[in-house]
């Protein structure tokens, strides 16, 4: 990703849910979990969880104090956009 900022849609994050490509999106800020994985206390399986989704509510039922912000500040992609209005 190079270091260069950008918008992240629904579409675009959903695809990022693997360990080897972990994306995850909080308070509308995505991301790369990845190299973060093997260093979450709370293991691995439990980051999945959010993994490819918007894992705010998670995150905030289990540990809503914690400053992921200066930690995943290296592995900050965009910020996630808002889902395209459908006409009907
Ligand atoms: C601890 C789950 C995302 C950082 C934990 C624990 C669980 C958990 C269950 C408790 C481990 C224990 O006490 O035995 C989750 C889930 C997440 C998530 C479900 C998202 C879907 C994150 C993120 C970060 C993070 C994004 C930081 C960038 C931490 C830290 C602890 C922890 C620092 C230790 C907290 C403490 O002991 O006070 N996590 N986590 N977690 N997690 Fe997460």
């Amino acid at each position: 990703v190079g270091g260069k900022v950008f918008d992240v849609s629904m579409d675009e994050l959903s695809k990022h849910n693997k360990k080897d490509d972990a994306w995850m999106a909080i308070r509308g800020k995505v991301y790369n979990v990845t190299p973060y994985l093997e260093y979450h206390p709370g293991g691995e399986d439990e980051l999945m969880r959010g993994a490819g989704l918007d894992g705010t509510q998670l995150f905030d039922e289990i540990h809503k104090w914690v400053n992921y912000e200066s930690m995943l500040e290296k592995c900050y992609i965009g910020k996630l956009k808002a889902a395209t209005p459908v006409k009907k």
